[in-house]
């Protein structure tokens, strides 16, 4: 699908704008439903381009899925070991998550490998790494990684970085391995816990997920889960707070978790904005101007990376100079041009971005190359004079449920065009 979305800057966003489930924690449970023979289901998954993918990738192995609104009953029973298709593979990277799965309840996965992407090479060295701890045979060829084993055997594995995906795929592993296996240095994402409370609803025995060390006793089988709701989308609730933060607005994000969200509510206070919490969710509102704040992307709970091109996008109309460091990705300032066309003055050197705030930006033909990038130019867009026009919008859409409709609800002048 191509499509554009159409802004007209100057309105204050005012009112409540509900958040859905984390596209980044719906992925890894569902490839996780491939673990079991039994059914799982899954409530509170978003209506996403990269949803839409996984499950074409999981009934393309054979697991059949009835959908109802926004739950998922997953049936793997069928399951064959069978190659991840190279063209769902090609179209999202996410699809690796299948092969921790995949190995431990068959013993075989061949996957193409995901290559590089718009904000990185992005490499699987730490999975594989941990895959062969846990006594897989690994063979690269004619760009497909095979990974093979007789029986997954319990290891210590020390990630070198806590990449989320590693962590992810050897927590799925290992619940199936012979004996004991600790993750250690791993990924401390909310979107970890969350897959490691579904994991144990199946019957794993995982301690400590959500901390840098986590232990799995492995089990023979995992059994049916009744229901799993996915946690809020952590990226999609700061989203909405710097939208009404930059806007000037003062809006509530429903569903919102500030404990997820420590390191940009931090960020945010600094930069004058009011933040409160109640029962209901975030209170985000800003009558002032925008302080100048610096930044620098970590792990999590450091400041994420995901929301590092939004806050960029806020910090180009402050009242001050920023600088904002991307530790994560190594090419992940690709919004940076499309800022500069619209007014923004940003001078990037390596992997540090200086911000110079300006008085006012200016509406413009832009373009998203990336998902978060594009959520970066809807937010430039409501505060520009005159009309901004995203071109590539289905980036967006793989993250993003009905952005226009919850950004019109908040009294945004937006509107998307789609051509199928
Ligand atoms: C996940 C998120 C993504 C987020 C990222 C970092 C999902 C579906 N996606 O991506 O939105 O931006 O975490 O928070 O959850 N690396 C290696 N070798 C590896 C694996 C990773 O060098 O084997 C490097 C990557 O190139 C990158 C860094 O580690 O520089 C972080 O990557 P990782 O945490 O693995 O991100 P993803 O799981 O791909």
């Amino acid at each position: 699908m191509v499509g554009k979305i159409i802004v007209q800057g100057g309105q204050k966003l005012h009112g409540k704008v509900s958040v859905s489930g984390a596209k980044n924690a719906a992925l890894p449970v569902l490839a996780a439903s491939l673990l079991t023979p039994h059914f799982v289901k899954i409530e509170n998954i978003p209506d996403l381009y990269d949803i839409r993918i996984m499950q074409q990738v999981l009934q393309n192995l054979g697991a059949k899925i009835t959908k109802e609104e926004d739950s998922f009953t997953i049936a793997a029973g069928q399951v064959t070991p069978k190659d991840i298709a190279e063209d769902l593979m090609r179209k999202m990277r996410a699809s690796n998550l299948m092969m921790g799965p995949l190995l431990a309840r068959f013993g075989y996965v061949k996957a193409p490998y995901p290559g590089g992407c718009a904000i990185g090479s992005r490499p699987m060295d730490l999975h594989l790494k941990g895959f062969k701890a846990l006594g897989a045979h690994i063979t690269e060829k004619h760009g497909h990684i095979i990974a093979e084993t007789k029986c997954l055997k319990g290891a210590e594995i020390h990630l070198d970085f806590p990449s989320v995906g590693a962590t992810e795929n050897l927590l799925m592993a290992a619940t199936l391995a012979e004996g004991y296996t600790v993750i250690r240095n791993a990924a401390k994402e909310p979107e970890i816990h969350d897959l490691a409370e579904f994991l144990a609803k199946m019957g794993a025995q995982i301690e400590g997920a959500g901390t840098d060390v986590i232990k799995i006793k492995g089990v023979q089988e995992l059994g049916p889960v009744e229901s799993h709701s996915i946690i809020p989308d952590r990226v999609e609730a700061g989203t909405f707070m710097i939208a009404g933060a930059m806007t000037g607005g003062d809006i509530i994000v429903q569903g919102a978790r500030s404990s997820h969200l420590e390191a940009l509510i931090a960020k945010m206070k600094e930069a004058g904005v009011r933040i409160s919490e109640d029962e209901c969710g975030i209170r985000v509102s800003c009558n002032d101007c925008i302080n100048p704040v610096d930044i620098i992307t970590l792990p999590y709970p450091g400041f994420p990376t995901d929301l590092q091109p939004q806050m960029m996008a806020m910090l180009t109309v402050a009242n001050g100079t920023s600088i904002i460091s991307e530790s994560i990705f190594e090419n992940r300032f690709k919004h940076v041009g499309e800022l500069q066309r619209m007014g923004a003055n940003i001078k990037v050197e390596g992997r540090v971005a200086i911000i110079k705030g300006v008085p006012a930006l200016s509406g413009s033909s832009v373009e998203a190359t990336d998902l978060r990038a594009g959520a970066a130019l809807i937010l430039v867009g409501l505060v520009a004079e005159g009309e901004t026009v995203i071109e590539s919008t289905c980036h967006i859409y793989r993250g993003y449920e009905k952005i226009e409709t919850k950004l019109k609800n908040l009294g945004a002048n937006i509107q998307a065009i789609r051509h199928q």
